[in-house]
């Protein structure tokens, strides 16, 4: 029996297995505003089988995004275009959740494919950046330096992660994440490479995390308590201070846990351009996730580099992690939770995995291999 398929419940969701649709940016959305291409591509990674389908990255401001095509929720047009999705999602048996951000000093920026350099504050598609401190993430030839919050701006953003997880509740989210991983803004204020404020919000640990905790406490607020409430964190950087980067991150995880946090999605740092991550390695993450689940005791997620259903199956069945993020594995093949349950040998698989206009007709069709074929 394969661990990887078996549901995995939190508060009063129920996964029907444990993989996760990874959140993956589309800078597809119109002024925040998402149409055709996300409802088909969200109700396409929900029918290929995901137990949690998350939607990308999605931002609670217009100067919070990373490109001008990003996802929006700072307005109820947004928050309306966003419900086909969630009924899609819905309709085809997965759970919808959704990922809030505020993309901080790495804001502005172009879409991948169209180069994702910053764009000057005054060129089209670009507007001035915000972070904890005059810093930017590399190169000043290159990255933008943000102006330093002020007290106002710091209140302001918060209030706006707040009224954005207001309108997932009330599009139909289910599962809420937080982004403060990545490098962006609220990450940016835990990091010493991007914080160096002398007011309440740097310096000490305390300091540092109080964004974090304060913006955390005001979204559990609103997010329903039935609801699993998570964070994607930046645990470690690999550069020279992983272990006090980790040790600090897993400190603030059981701070968040005494505030309501009910799950963590481990994920990298991202906080610097001088980083050595081990791209190479399959499942490099597995032994740092492994340790933050333990230490922590709040249910975690494994990502990068877990698409081989073998790793994928090892991570949640050797304790190291509760849920298994997916992400271009998936964009590769939408159906692989049903490609993985036929390599684990889970009996019938297409009904384990796909929706029944589906699963009928693979549990009777499976295709003789090349050789056979060409033989007959
Ligand atoms: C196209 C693309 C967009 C992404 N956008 C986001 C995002 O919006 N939020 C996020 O936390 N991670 C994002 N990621 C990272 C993924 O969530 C995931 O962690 C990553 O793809 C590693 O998994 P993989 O090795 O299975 O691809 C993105 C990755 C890709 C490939």
């Amino acid at each position: 029996m394969s661990d990887l398929f078996k549901p995995f419940t939190l508060k009063s969701v129920t996964l029907r297995n444990r993989i996760v649709a990874a959140p993956m940016c589309m800078y597809s959305a119109a002024d925040g505003v998402v149409g055709e291409w996300h409802r088909a591509h969200l109700a396409q990674l929900a029918a290929g089988g995901a137990g949690l389908v998350t939607v990308e990255m999605t931002a609670v401001s217009p100067e919070g995004r990373i490109t001008w095509a990003d996802n929006g929720l700072w307005n109820d047009a947004q928050a309306q275009s966003l419900k086909p999705a969630v009924d899609a999602i819905r309709a085809a048996g997965a759970v919808p959740g959704i990922q809030l951000g505020h993309a901080g000093r790495k804001a502005s920026s172009n879409r991948p494919w169209e180069g994702d350099n910053q764009i000057a504050d005054d060129a089209t598609h670009g507007w001035p950046v915000i972070g904890p401190s005059a810093l930017a993430f590399g190169s000043e030839k290159v990255w933008k330096v943000p102006s330093e919050m002020t007290m106002d701006d710091i209140a302001r953003v918060q209030g706006d992660f707040v009224a954005a997880a207001r309108r997932a509740r009330d599009a139909g989210f289910e599962w809420l994440e937080l982004h403060f991983a990545h490098g962006f803004l609220a990450h940016s204020f835990l990091s010493p490479y991007s914080n160096r404020r002398a007011d309440g919000y740097g310096g000490s640990f305390d300091n540092r995390t109080r964004f974090i905790r304060e913006t955390f406490a005001a979204v559990r607020e609103v997010w329903p308590q039935n609801l699993p409430l998570s964070v994607r964190l930046g645990v470690i950087e690999y550069d020279d201070r992983d272990e006090e980067t980790l040790a600090e991150s897993i400190a603030l995880i059981k701070l968040l846990k005494q505030d309501g946090l009910d799950f963590v999605s481990v994920s990298v740092g991202f906080s610097t351009p001088d980083a050595t991550i081990p791209w190479h390695a399959p499942a490099f993450m597995a032994p740092v996730v492994e340790r933050v689940r333990h230490e922590t005791g709040v249910p975690t997620a494994i990502a990068w580099g877990v698409g081989d259903p073998v790793l994928a199956e090892h991570a949640v069945h050797s304790g190291q992690a509760d849920l298994v993020k997916i992400g271009r594995a998936l964009l590769a093949n939408p159906h692989w939770p049903y490609t993985a349950a036929v390599a684990l040998g889970v009996k019938a698989a297409s009904w384990a995995t796909l929706p029944a206009p589906y699963a009928f007709w693979l549990e009777h069709h499976q295709p003789k291999p090349v050789d056979e074929a060409v033989e007959a």
